[in-house]
């Protein structure tokens, strides 16, 4: 296992481990800021060789989920302030993950109750949780030629001021059945224009966003997470091993700083990937044979088999906050409580102890 423990470089990034924490929505956004539990969280885990926060909206319009954090005003970026300088001064490094949920909303979730936008007027199938229980997510209203070049500009902005609130950089959600990922789906992506159709016109998108993201921060500093064949909230891909090294390559001339891949169980999909990205490749892992979550083995072998150059885990580090001495030790491990991952106070958050305390 020693290979997890040897340092790399991501882009401008220099991480003394292989060990990222991945991103996790902990809803506990109350007002859609960060506080300062969210600082002691993101803290006690600055041990990571870098940290990717929960998904963080770059637009109003952008939200999915009660109680996440935004990055689209000056009260936003203050209080993220408080987050990245407190991982900081535990000698930790910390990128933001930009997610724009698309048809993966309400208008309970906006101000102005509007439609939630997609690449096409299909409705995911699925529902939000809320304080009234669950609603079923609306027919969203079809993104115009306009509404697309705004997007790429609200992530562009973002990711402006998530430097600007002390992050080391940005990882773009491009998984889980989020605005990216309905862009580059034909389930969700009947569009007939230049980001619809073949292969070439569903990644137009996730390029589009990545290269304006690189302009406005640097290449170095951005990143990118897919999930190919995730089939969750409603997505449906029926090309996917075309689809991802296809984007990998159109992505590669970006210089970014990584692709980080979410497993989903097909390990020839993550080398079909690995052959097309000559950066630098996140894994988190989830072969078949390996139990959930991933168990902190799974990385090793991919690391050792050249597959990835860091290894990202999400309910391991939301348990363990001292993941990597827990690690070394060859655990124990204390076990993730799902009754606490969303919403709710210290409880499940900053209260799970470290080995020794
Ligand atoms: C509570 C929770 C919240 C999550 N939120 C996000 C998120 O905001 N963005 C994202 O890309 N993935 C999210 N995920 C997925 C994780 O990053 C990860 O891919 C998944 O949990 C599998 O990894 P694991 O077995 O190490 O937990 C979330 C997972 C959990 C458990």
């Amino acid at each position: 296992m020693r290979e997890l423990f040897e340092p790399v470089t991501v882009g401008a990034l220099e991480l003394p481990n292989r060990l990222v924490m991945a991103p996790m929505t902990r809803s506990r956004a109350y007002g859609g800021l960060a506080t300062e539990l969210t600082a002691e969280y993101y803290a006690q885990r600055a041990g990571a060789g870098l940290i990717v926060t929960e998904g963080t909206q770059p637009s109003v319009i952008g939200q999915g989920y009660v109680n996440t954090p935004g990055l689209h005003s000056p009260e936003q970026v203050a209080a993220w302030r408080k987050v990245t300088d407190a991982v900081h001064e535990k000698g930790g490094r910390i990128v933001v993950q930009l997610m724009h949920s698309g048809r993966i909303g309400h208008p309970v979730l906006y101000p102005d109750g509007a439609l939630p936008v997609a690449p096409s007027a299909l409705a995911s199938g699925q529902k939000l949780f809320t304080a009234d229980g669950m609603l079923d997510h609306p027919t969203p209203r079809e993104m115009t030629a306009e509404d697309i070049a705004r997007t790429i500009e609200d992530f562009a902005a973002a990711a402006r001021n998530a430097r600007e609130a002390g992050f080391d950089g940005v990882e773009l959600h491009g998984a889980n059945g989020y605005l990216i990922h309905q862009f580059l789906a034909d389930g969700s992506n009947r569009r007939t224009d230049a980001y619809g159709g073949a292969v070439a016109g569903r990644i137009r998108f996730a390029v589009e966003v990545a290269g304006a993201v690189a302009d406005a921060i640097g290449p170095e500093r951005t990143g990118i997470r897919v999930s190919p064949g995730a089939a969750v909230n409603g997505i449906t891909e029926s090309d996917t091993a075309e689809l991802y090294p296809a984007l990998a390559r159109a992505l590669a001339p970006l210089g970014l700083a990584y692709l980080h891949v979410m497993e989903t169980g097909d390990r020839e999909s993550t080398r079909a990937i690995r052959a097309a990205w000559p950066g630098a490749l996140i894994l988190n892992p989830h072969p078949e044979a390996n139990p959930l979550p991933s168990a902190p083995e799974a990385g090793a072998g991919a690391l050792r088999e050249g597959l990835a150059d860091a290894i990202a885990y999400a309910r391991l580090w939301l348990a363990n906050p001292d993941l990597p001495e827990r690690i070394a030790a060859g655990g124990p491990y204390n076990e993730a409580d799902p009754a606490t991952f969303y919403g709710g106070d210290h409880r499940g958050y900053t209260d799970y102890p470290s080995l020794g305390a």
